[in-house]
């Protein structure tokens, strides 16, 4: 009996409660902009692709933590439309570590039921991650848990600005436009707006991720760089954003 108690004391929903987390008032949709991977490498002396390749870890770990304690929808920012400035080494480290952490991961996400998805200008990666990337959307589409969304090659921008081309390719009257008419343009428009967008690494910027969904979205920003983002640091920003009161610009009393 007392090896029951223990084990059950063991699972992330039972560790957020004892913090104190309301489990009936989690965030639905968590987005992350998981930054300072860079910060990290050089800190401990190592080559900026280890800093990645720790983040890579960092992250199975937080989408294992966040679908135990019921999250529904994660999002989070692999690599931005402007990630592309960076030096073309780090650039193709990039796009092969998320493309071998597409692969690697898809048997493991399909068994725990994570439905896959992506948000970006994925016909402009390089096929061998588009193929990686697709394939696991299509293997996961039917599972009924988490929905995990990589952005890649994504700018908060250039998706209005793509949701604008189809809404004028598709003759839209102006009179017609509307905010719900907008989001339904957007690269996922069935996924609800982010409550909670948590960054890593101290900045307080928003970086092009998510403009239009996240127009009310808490902000959590960690002192922690990415790799050192763990279940204490994500049920710890869990616990902030229900400190917070959401007004969506109305009054609360
Ligand atoms: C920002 O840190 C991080 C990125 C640009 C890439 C995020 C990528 C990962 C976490 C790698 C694994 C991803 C997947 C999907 C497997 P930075 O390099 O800007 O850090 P810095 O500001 O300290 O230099």
């Amino acid at each position: 009996m007392a090896a029951v108690q223990k084990g059950a004391r063991d699972t992330v929903p039972l560790r957020a409660q004892a913090l104190g987390i309301d489990l009936a008032a989690l965030p639905k949709h968590v987005a992350i902009i998981m930054d300072g991977n860079g910060r990290w490498a050089r800190r401990n002396g190592l080559a900026r692709l280890l800093g990645h390749r720790e983040g890579y870890r960092a992250l199975r770990g937080v989408l294992l933590t966040a679908a135990e304690l019921g999250i529904k929808y994660l999002t989070v920012y692999a690599f931005s439309a402007e990630n592309w400035r960076r030096p073309s080494d780090e650039v193709d480290g990039l796009m092969k570590l998320i493309e071998k952490a597409a692969r690697d991961e898809l048997r493991a996400m399909h068994q725990n039921n994570v439905r896959v998805n992506v948000s970006g200008r994925i016909d402009e990666v390089p096929a061998g991650l588009r193929n990686a990337l697709e394939s696991g959307v299509e293997t996961t589409k039917d599972n009924t848990g988490i929905t995990f969304t990589l952005a890649v090659n994504y700018g908060g921008r250039a998706e209005i600005v793509d949701a604008i081309k189809r809404i004028v390719q598709d003759g839209v009257k102006a009179e017609d436009i509307s905010e719900e008419l907008v989001q339904k343009y957007l690269y996922n428009p069935q996924h609800p707006d982010p409550d909670l967008m948590i960054r890593t690494a101290g900045e307080m910027r928003w970086s092009n991720f998510l403009i239009w969904q996240a127009a009310y979205a808490e902000l959590v920003v960690t002192d922690v760089t990415w790799p050192e983002f763990g279940e204490t640091q994500l049920l710890g920003a869990v616990k902030e954003y229900q400190r917070r009161t959401r007004k969506f610009g109305a009054v609360v009393e």
